[in-house]
């Protein structure tokens, strides 16, 4: 028996109770057997969740690109570990090599070094789906900087809050990006959030478009030349296994986005071992995840997990629309994919086109599907199935977040019976139950509640980044001793779980995970609004859409609404990004409120889903006759 290579479904449970009776001897078996340490550990856990604090692998020492590259040179270093596939198919795909890759990450590594990035600093990377991304993540972990990865689809103020949260000396960015038939320059955007960044020394651009940029002197500089003049050999620093490996933020309840903290160990080991076992990954197979290298899902599951594996990992910088619907298909005929991962917003926006898209490529090479970031709906579920696994490759339905690291409840592909919409079973080592409102633990199967996680993992966040009260207040506080996801769930006859979605006010729209807060605040700002509530409503494509209630300073005012509407969504666009703008904004003449002044939403999400047959109890309303002058004006 493998305790890191499960391969069926007795051979599951046998891992899964050896992993719950022992924790410290399960990881610690997997963590000898299959990574390359300096120094190993002291002590395997210790942890207590009041304070909270969690420590893994303890005293060890080690550098995760040793691991992720190094180590795998003498037996693969002219397989390829990063093949990238172009926005557009006619500039072809690029292989990486095993061995350019140990060559272009000491490089990059190096002339960090030389632009005075030291051990424990941090370095923002704001960067399109390019090699240079993964190579600048792999570079900072190369010489133990932290990297923070922000998305390169935020906008300015949002790039902005995140450098000076996290105090970033430096930023590694490009002139501009390809998507679709777009060409957006993000340089400009930079510039933009570096008016407001004063930490920041250096900006360090790499030439993807060729566009007009402005390079402010002392400040910018392009990375070609000093790339090309930087020694290929770079030591990798050592590292204590609880150092930090990166910083990545999630939108929360509260207005700021949380710095959530990794650390190298654990995160290395529970993304690698869940990496090997969710995809079933063997060595000659060529695995692609679409997702984004500025989500989680990118960092554990395009970098670190698969090349801690030796794997082949596609990066594919486009969208799925282009040149048409078929690019998802034609990218997995042309390079046999065998394991696709890809979101459930993805599925259903393909979902609708003609079928032909997908019919007319061969996908013969697919051994298992995988979905992430939102529940999918039991109709995307079955398309996925029927027309791209063609009932033949079992899809991982995997529940996770950016908190958490790495995969926790997925299916074993070929072991664990799927069901569709069901994340089926907790992965070796994570601990899962269901808490009721009296944070009382729900026993037994065939139940629902409030997903918690009892027992530390070893990707589990550490903290967020200054502020680690609110790290305890968000996931430590609602109940004793257990790390709460923000899901609900219910456990089926069998002891499968299903996810049903946010119990708090976070909502994921196609597959983004969006604070209302943020997005409140950033309509409040608009001169005429008074105050503002945003809900998630059911959307055929997006999962959820964003509803926005808003309730203007001067009631009746002569303005045209029309034009009102579209500059709260450019100061929404401005302040997060395109993927916060609101699909509907109603003015209302209030919103229904609570004796203590707090908004109802429960009444608000009803009335946007279309469900005000039973509002249920509104008799704690301050002002219950807004909410029928809501219902009568909605625009649904
Ligand atoms: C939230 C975390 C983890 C990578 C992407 C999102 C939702 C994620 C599933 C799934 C139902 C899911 C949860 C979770 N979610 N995967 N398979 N089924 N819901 O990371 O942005 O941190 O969002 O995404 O609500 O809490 P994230």
């Amino acid at each position: 028996m493998s305790n890191y290579h499960i391969k069926h479904l007795e051979e599951y449970w046998q891992v899964y109770r050896k992993s719950v009776r022992n924790p410290e001897n399960f990881w610690e078996e997997i963590a000898e057997e299959h990574f390359l340490w300096r120094k190993k550990w002291d002590k395997v856990l210790s942890w207590d969740f009041k304070k909270p604090e969690v420590k893994w692998f303890e005293g060890a020492q080690l550098n995760i690109t040793e691991n992720c590259i190094d180590r795998h040179l003498a037996t693969r270093g002219d397989k390829t570990a990063i093949l990238f596939e172009p926005n557009d198919p006619d500039e072809g795909a690029q292989h990486i090599t095993y061995n350019q890759l140990h060559k272009r990450v000491s490089t990059m590594a190096n002339v960090l070094k030389e632009q005075g990035v030291a051990k424990g600093d941090r370095v923002c990377i704001y960067l399109p789906m390019i090699p240079e991304l993964a190579i600048a993540v792999l570079a900072c972990a190369r010489i133990g900087a932290v990297h923070s990865v922000v998305f390169a689809g935020f906008s300015a103020t949002a790039l902005a809050t995140r450098i000076n949260d996290c105090d970033c000396k430096i930023i590694i960015c490009s002139d501009g990006s390809y998507r679709g038939t777009k060409t957006i320059d993000l340089k400009s955007i930079v510039d933009e959030a570096l008016d407001q960044c004063p930490g920041i020394s250096t900006s360090l651009v790499v030439k993807r478009t060729g566009g007009t940029v402005s390079m402010k002197a002392g400040r910018d500089k392009w990375l070609a030349p000093l790339l090309e003049t930087a020694n290929s050999a770079c030591k990798a620093t050592i590292m204590d296994a609880e150092d930090p490996l990166f910083i990545l933020y999630t939108s929360g309840s509260t207005g700021k986005p949380k710095g959530m903290v990794h650390t190298t160990a654990g995160y290395m080991v529970y993304s690698a071992y869940s990496f090997k076992n969710v995809f079933q990954y063997r060595e000659e197979d060529v695995y692609w995840c679409t997702a984004d290298i500025g989500w989680i899902t990118g960092h554990s599951y395009i970098v670190y997990g698969p090349l801690c594996n030796g794997a082949t990992t596609l990066m594919f910088e486009g969208v799925p629309s282009y040149p048409d619907f078929s690019r998802f298909w034609e990218i997995v005929e042309k390079h046999k994919v065998t394991q696709f991962y890809t979101a459930p917003t993805a599925i259903r926006a393909l979902a609708k086109e003609n079928l032909d898209y997908v019919e007319k490529h061969d996908l013969s090479s697919l051994k298992v599907l995988g979905t992430v970031g939102e529940p999918i709906n039991e109709e995307a579920w079955h398309w996925y199935n029927d027309h791209v696994g063609k009932k033949n490759s079992p899809i991982v339905d995997t529940w996770w977040q950016t908190e958490t690291g790495g995969i926790m409840i997925s299916p074993i592909p070929y072991s664990t019976p799927t069901i569709p919409t069901f994340a089926t079973l907790p992965l070796p080592g994570i601990q899962p139950t269901l808490m009721d409102e009296n944070a009382q633990e729900i026993k037994g199967n065939q139940v629902e509640g409030r997903l918690c996680i009892k027992f530390p993992w070893p990707s589990i966040a550490r903290t967020i980044y200054g502020n680690h009260d609110r790290y305890r207040d968000t996931y430590f506080s609602a109940y004793q001793d257990m790390y709460f996801t923000g899901d609900g769930a219910r456990r089926d006859a069998v002891g499968y779980y299903r996810i049903t979605g946010r119990v708090d006010d976070v909502i994921i729209v196609s597959g983004h995970n969006l604070g209302t807060a943020p997005i409140e605040d950033a309509i409040n700002e608009h001169p005429a609004v008074a105050e503002s509530a945003i809900v998630g409503f059911p959307h055929d494509i997006k999962g959820n859409a964003l509803y926005g209630y808003i309730t203007l300073k001067q009631t009746g005012e002569a303005r045209n609404q029309d034009n009102l509407r579209k500059e709260i969504n450019q100061l929404i666009t401005d302040r997060i990004g395109p993927i916060a703008k609101l699909d509907k904004i109603q003015f209302t003449v209030g919103l229904p409120k609570t004796r203590s002044g707090k908004i109802m939403r429960r009444i608000l999400r009803k009335i946007a889903s279309k469900d005000t047959s039973n509002l249920g109890d509104t008799s704690t309303l301050l002002n219950p006759e807004v909410v029928q002058e809501i219902i009568d004006q909605a625009l649904i």
